[in-house]
């Protein structure tokens, strides 16, 4: 999913140092709830927080360099573009980026 910045609102969300390497949190933003995580080269990505399949917690999964496991029943999803290598319905993307030491994401 492409987000057009120029129509989406950007939401500081805090410290980056809250999401420790290679882990996810999750944040409610204007009534969504948004799983981020910090990739181990210290990249971020945005997802839905909800996994589509049964409602699974999907800022708890595991990661690896490209994708998450839901802890559920393990579903994946790419986390770039949210879609799923076990065939469960896409998860959301969103754009997040960082300004100084602060998370920022566009909704
Ligand atoms: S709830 Fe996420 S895989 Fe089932």
């Amino acid at each position: 999913m492409i987000t057009d910045l120029r129509d989406g609102t950007r939401h500081r969300l805090g410290p980056l140092d809250q999401i420790p390497y290679g882990e996810g949190r999750a944040f409610a933003v204007a009534g969504e709830q948004i799983a981020i995580f910090r990739m181990r080269d210290g990249c971020l990505r945005a997802v839905s927080a909800v996994c589509p399949h049964r409602g699974g917690p999907i800022a708890d999964g595991q990661i690896d360099a490209k994708q998450v496991l839901c802890p559920l029943h393990m579903n994946a999803f790419d986390l770039t573009t949210g879609c799923s290598s076990t065939g469960a319905d896409p998860l959301t993307t969103y754009h997040v980026s960082v300004d100084g030491d602060q998370i920022v994401l566009v909704l």
